[in-house]
């Protein structure tokens, strides 16, 4: 969808350059907040550390991963990119290099072969500058040197807006490369459980609902999640359909003896982790239409996912072990782990790996270059569901 059509009230809150009214609270959290809805970050990756909503009881729920210590995201070398901004190429370079402009470009090999999020001097692992802020708005600002993250040309500056409204968190980012043409492709790598783990019957993620009215299509990926180049058709009820209906279970194909190894891993990633397309032509998802809802019966949230950007990789977090802390504004008693398969990442972006898939004709979306602008914007409005 265009945002130049909607949410009139949201864009254009960014106070000026240079603003900053708020401050953070001892241990660095800035907190925006209005009605329905308060947000907190950090400067380290831009990152997102709380969000809380209201659930169908009328109670604060803290819907998103993170961590209580807010000194403990640069320590965990491991953290996989939590609610922060990787850049300046988010996900899979396959075989870690890219040819631009006749120069064939080698990146770090960070995923097996493979680029992911950059390398290790990704933006989710910087610490930003905060350049604005207001009660209900932050703008965070980062100035990323040529070749920082290894095989990317010329210098990126770019800047995140984050602002709150009427139960409703908007993101918009810019960037520019004023020195010469490099990738550039952002997302904001949000993680939910909707439930802040507080479900008795699951800490899982299957139970939530999940529907995308326009991913009629998905991209094709290898066993290393990185796309073949294949564009595949969503059939109704398959694996990868959530476009069908609108009730479907991040779970509903469970019983099928290909979810077991839907999202590579050798077979040893379940569920997904893949990139799902927004098709423009379709009849649905026009105009103010969500893009994404995803939604739990159990806490009554429902959160609905508007962007400007051509679809969305959705991860079922396979890849947690039940190491990681919880929150303590999240789960139980005997519940304190970030279990397998106990949340999901949506991230709004370009197609997977476009740079390296000409015929897909996304160059023109994640190379920018002196005198172009780069822009980015998503908006979460949480409702509560109705029973
Ligand atoms: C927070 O994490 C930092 C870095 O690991 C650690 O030094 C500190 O002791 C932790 N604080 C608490 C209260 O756990
Ligand atoms: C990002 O950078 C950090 C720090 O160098 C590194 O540990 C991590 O593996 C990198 N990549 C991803 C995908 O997080
Ligand atoms: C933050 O601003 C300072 C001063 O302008 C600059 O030196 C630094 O590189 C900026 N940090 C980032 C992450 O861009
Ligand atoms: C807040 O959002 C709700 C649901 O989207 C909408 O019905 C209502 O009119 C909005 N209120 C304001 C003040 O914008
Ligand atoms: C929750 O999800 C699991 C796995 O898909 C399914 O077997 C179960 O029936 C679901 N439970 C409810 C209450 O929908």
């Amino acid at each position: 969808m265009k945002f130049t059509t909607v949410l009139p009230v949201l864009v254009g809150a960014a106070p000026a350059f240079g603003q900053v009214n708020i401050k953070p609270d001892e241990s660095g959290r800035y907190t925006i907040s209005a009605d329905g809805i308060k947000a907190q970050f950090i400067p380290y990756g831009a990152t997102l550390t709380n969000l809380f909503v209201k659930d169908k009881d009328g109670k604060d729920i803290d819907v998103v991963l993170g961590y209580d210590n807010t000194s403990y995201y640069p320590v965990d070398k491991g953290h996989p990119v939590y609610n922060a901004i990787p850049g300046r190429y988010v996900n899979r370079i396959g075989k870690a290099t890219y040819t631009l402009d006749g120069k064939k470009y080698q990146t770090e090999a960070n995923d097996g072969p493979n680029t992911l999020h950059s390398g290790t001097n990704n933006w989710s692992y910087r610490v930003w500058n905060v350049t604005a802020a207001e009660k209900d708005s932050i703008t965070f600002s980062i100035t990323d040197p040529a070749y920082a993250e290894k095989g990317m040309p010329g210098e990126v500056d770019a800047s995140v807006t984050y602002s709150v409204a009427n139960s409703t968190w908007h993101i918009k980012m810019a960037a520019a490369a004023p020195e010469t043409r490099t990738p550039l492709m952002l997302t904001h790598h949000t993680y939910f459980n909707l439930d802040a783990y507080k479900d008795p019957a699951t800490s899982k993620i299957w139970n939530h609902t999940l529907y995308m009215p326009r991913a009629n299509r998905w991209l094709e990926a290898g066993d290393d999640a990185v796309p073949t180049g294949k564009v595949l058709p969503a059939q109704p009820n398959s694996i990868n359909d959530f476009a069908s209906a609108p009730d479907m279970q991040l779970g509903h194909a469970s019983g099928d003896p290909k979810f077991a190894g839907n999202c590579g891993g050798g077979g040893a990633c379940e569920g997904y982790n893949g990139y799902f397309v927004f098709d423009d032509s379709s009849e649905k998802g026009k105009a103010d239409d969500p893009d994404v809802i995803l939604a739990s019966s159990f806490s009554g949230v429902r959160a609905e996912l508007r962007t400007d950007q051509a679809g969305v990789v959705i991860y079922t977090c396979n890849w947690m072990d039940g190491t990681a802390d919880l929150k303590s504004t999240q789960g139980l008693k005997d519940r304190k782990k970030v279990a397998r398969s106990s949340c999901v990442a949506i991230e709004a972006h370009d197609w997977v790996d476009g740079i390296n898939h000409p015929e897909w004709k996304r160059l023109d979306a994640q190379i920018k270059g002196p005198g172009e602008k780069y822009s980015w914007e998503s908006s979460w409005s949480f409702v509560v569901i109705k029973t």
